[in-house]
């Protein structure tokens, strides 16, 4: 199967990620709770993009590991980047007046999560789920 790439910009683009990922999911033979967390997944960090770096792309990567298939999910921007990745990865941390959920949550829902960010160069965050 083909990566998916979706051009993030507007929340539009969040709904149209959302759910194309939902349906590569369910091609993979996710079950349907997870097809719920992959895009919520998938839809915190576009929200993340369009809100702090206002442009980027989520890429969807289908993989398999001895027949188990996952999926891989990666935000990436080229914005002004977190200054302070721990306190951004806790729970109630926000620079934005929001809840501080999302990134934390990400983290917790998937079964991989990555985080690199450079200040003045952008972020990318890649997380990976597989089916149960
Ligand atoms: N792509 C990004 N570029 C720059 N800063 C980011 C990005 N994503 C997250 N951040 C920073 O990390 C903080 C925590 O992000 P997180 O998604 O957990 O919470 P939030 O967006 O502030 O609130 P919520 O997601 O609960 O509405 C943000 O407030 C912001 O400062
Ligand atoms: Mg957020």
């Amino acid at each position: 199967m083909d990566d998916v790439r979706v051009p993030i910009s507007s929340d539009v683009d969040l709904v149209r990620a959302r759910e194309r990922g939902r349906t590569l999911a369910g091609e993979l033979g996710f079950q349907q709770g997870d097809l719920t967390l992959v895009a919520t997944a998938i839809s915190e960090l576009a929200r993340n993009i369009v809100r702090y770096a206002r442009r980027g792309e989520i890429v969807l990567h289908p993989i398999e590991d001895g027949g188990v298939p996952g999926i891989v999910i990666i935000a990436r921007d080229e914005g002004p980047g977190i200054i302070d990745v721990n306190r951004a990865m806790e729970q109630g941390y926000s620079t934005s007046g929001g809840l501080g959920m999302g990134l934390p949550g990400v983290r917790r829902i998937m079964d991989k999560f990555e985080i690199v960010s450079e200040i003045g160069r952008g972020t990318v965050v890649t997380v990976t789920k597989w089916k149960r």
